[in-house]
């Protein structure tokens, strides 16, 4: 097998580690984004040539489909179920009507950073310094991730739309930046939240995305999508010392002799996904940025995992950690549209959120009533979660958003719970590395998630309700007049749940990894993407997962790699 004396194999994802990690430290003169007069990346430090890296991806580059590049609707909707699309679906919703999900992932270089929505926006800080608090995991909160998501942010104030540029990177690899999307939203919608209670914010990227703004989308100047294959790799695809092997599935971590009772990796095997053919390829560390689905299935493919889970399926236990996979969460959503009145039009790119907390989406005595439901923890959501959930509520951390979508004939206002208490689980059900793991989100499986979704799809209406909305709107699509009753309310939401693509959790801080990033009971297995967030913050998580790679960047090129092996 190749080998590579000190050789960094990681599966590409939207961090892209491999590309951080080796190269964060020189002169990368990548894709400029332009109308701002940034500072040019460091270009004093020198390429620590160590290291060899290799990127191990399911996916296509992806490079040549528009569809990727293009981030209007269409273009985005049309990504979905062909193969860029990990084709996922979970089991029936026991508690949202049986429904299944279709759950979108990238099998694309660059993985769900190429298919999303592009929102770059960050939660309350609480919600990532509980990271440390609550979960144990020393170094991470709110002013570490913070700072290493500005690391990632090349933010380009435009279109005159107010913010505060010390909330923003400026010289980092992801260009993102906004654009005014109409008198729908400046002289309907707005004022409209603000009539209901809300408040607008000046930029909700600080610690506190309370209010309603323009917010920013990775994107470059040109309007087509910055993500990590063509802002982190594509400027440093000449380096020498780093491959991306496309078109091939990881199937398992190989290993050597263990030392001190840890397991130790020494290469992984993977399949072509077009030949078929196995091959292995050794290394020095593993990293695995296989996503919410595809790291525990790897790990689980590994023997690390619930024994109870791989036994039967042949697979032999070499580190016993029932917590992989679980703690899978996943933000609902409900769904608010109206026609627009003729001669209006809600095209464009922008998307428009606004964020509501505990105090400003509920009266004092539905505070308290969502606050006894807040006790009441279901089966599958750990202690620390709990406490967490609790912290959050009790400093008022946004909780719903409200997402405006354009589209060209609708208003589409769509309420996404931020936090939900409901926990599921993703495990592998084959040996097979090409069989797709089976996953339960257990979408409104709590009575909080519930409770708080209604009462967002009833401020929803609220919102077109007011007269600043009347010249524009023609008649309401969804819920649809029918829905009056709480009753009504809460039926409609079981039976139109939503997702927000956003599960995180399944290799979780404190759980699976430790603060490190290390995988429990491994020397040099590491995990670096969306799983390791132990609980769903309030906000998209893609920067923060920006921030995340960064970090860990930082933190594994600080390390020796002997210190591993
Ligand atoms: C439709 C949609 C809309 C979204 N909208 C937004 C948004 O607007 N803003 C936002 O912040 N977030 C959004 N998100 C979420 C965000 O994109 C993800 O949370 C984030 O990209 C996850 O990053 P990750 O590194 O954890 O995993 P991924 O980006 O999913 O990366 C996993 C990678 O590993 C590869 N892989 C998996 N298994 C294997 C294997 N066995 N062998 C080799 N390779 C493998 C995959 O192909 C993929 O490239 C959206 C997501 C989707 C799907
Ligand atoms: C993206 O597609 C839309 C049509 O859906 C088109 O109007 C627009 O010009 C395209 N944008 C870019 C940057 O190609
Ligand atoms: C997803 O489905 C599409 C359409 O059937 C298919 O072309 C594509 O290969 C599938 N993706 C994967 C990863 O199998
Ligand atoms: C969901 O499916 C289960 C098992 O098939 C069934 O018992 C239950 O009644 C169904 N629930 C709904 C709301 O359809
Ligand atoms: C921004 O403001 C300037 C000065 O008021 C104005 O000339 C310009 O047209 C505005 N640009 C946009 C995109 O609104
Ligand atoms: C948009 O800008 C990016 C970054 O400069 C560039 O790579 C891309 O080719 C441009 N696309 C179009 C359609 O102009
Ligand atoms: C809860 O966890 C158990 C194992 O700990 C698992 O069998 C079960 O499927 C989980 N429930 C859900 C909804 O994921
Ligand atoms: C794994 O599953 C795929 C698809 O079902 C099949 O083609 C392949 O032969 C299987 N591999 C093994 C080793 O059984």
């Amino acid at each position: 097998m190749p080998f590579h004396n000190t050789l960094f194999v990681s599966l590409v994802s939207t961090i892209l580690l491999g590309y951080t990690n080796i190269w964060y430290n020189i002169d990368i003169r990548g894709l400029r984004c332009e109308n701002d007069n940034s500072p040019d990346f460091p270009s004093e430090v020198s390429e620590n040539s160590a290291n060899t890296v290799i990127v191990l991806e399911a996916g296509a580059s992806g490079f040549d489909n528009p569809n990727i590049a293009n981030l209007s609707g269409p273009s985005i909707q049309a990504l979905p179920l062909t193969s860029v699309d990990w084709n996922y679906t979970s089991i029936p919703q026991k508690y949202a009507a049986n429904q299944t999900i279709q759950m979108t992932r990238g099998h694309v270089l660059g993985g769900s950073s190429a298919v999303n929505g592009a929102v770059f926006v960050r939660p309350n800080a609480i919600d990532i310094d509980l990271w440390e608090t609550a979960f144990g995991a020393t170094g991470w909160n709110w002013q570490t991730v913070s700072a290493s998501i500005k690391k990632a942010e090349h933010f380009s104030a435009t279109d005159n739309v107010t913010s505060y540029l010390s909330f923003h990177g400026t010289s980092g690899p992801i260009c993102d930046s906004q654009r005014t999307p109409g008198v729908i939203w400046s002289e309907g919608v707005i004022p409209s939240v603000l009539a209901s209670g809300g408040q607008t914010s000046i930029d909700q990227n600080g610690g506190n995305p309370s209010g309603i703004w323009y917010t920013p989308k990775a994107m470059f100047p040109n309007s087509t999508r910055s993500y990590s294959a063509n802002s982190y790799y594509l400027p440093n695809a000449g380096r020498s010392n780093l491959e991306v092997i496309l078109d091939v599935t990881v199937s398992r971590i190989l290993w050597g002799k263990s030392k001190n009772g840890k397991a130790v990796a020494t290469g992984v095997e993977y399949i072509n996904t077009i030949t078929g053919k196995t091959s292995t390829v050794s290394g020095d560390r593993i990293i695995l940025s296989a996503g919410v689905f595809g790291t525990p299935q790897v790990l689980e493919l590994s023997g690390v995992g619930n024994p109870k889970i791989m036994n039967p399926l042949g697979i032999s236990t070499v580190v016993n950690l029932p917590a992989v996979g679980e703690n899978l969460a996943e933000q609902p959503t409900t769904k608010y549209v109206a026609t627009l009145a003729s001669g209006y039009t809600n095209a464009g790119l922008q998307l428009t959120l606004n964020y509501e907390s505990p105090r400003t989406l509920l009266t004092p005595l539905e505070w308290l009533e969502a606050w006894e439901l807040l006790q009441v923890a279901p089966p599958n959501l750990s202690a620390a979660s709990h406490a967490a959930l609790i912290a959050m509520y009790l400093a008022d951390s946004v909780i719903v958003e409200f997402m405006g979508f354009p589209n060209p004939a609708d208003l589409i206002f769509l309420p996404i719970l931020l936090h939900p208490m409901s926990r599921g689980s993703s495990h592998i059900v084959s040996a097979n590395a090409t069989h797709a793991p089976s996953f339960d989100l257990a979408l409104l499986e709590s009575p909080f998630d519930v409770y708080i979704l209604k009462k967002a799809a009833i401020r929803a209406r609220r919102f077109a309700s007011q007269s600043y909305m009347k010249p524009f709107l023609a008649g309401e699509v969804s819920p649809g007049t029918a829905v009056q009753t709480d009753a009504q309310f809460e039926a409609f939401v079981k039976s139109a749940v939503g997702v927000a693509y956003h599960p995180l959790g399944t290799a979780s801080f404190g759980s699976v990894v430790d603060s490190t990033l290390r995988v429990m009971g491994t020397t040099n297995v590491f995990v670096v993407d969306g799983s390791i967030i132990p609980t769903e913050p309030g906000s998209h998580p893609s920067s923060i997962i920006y921030g995340i790679g960064e970090q860990a960047a930082t933190m594994l090129n600080a390390r020796p790699l002997s210190s591993d092996v």
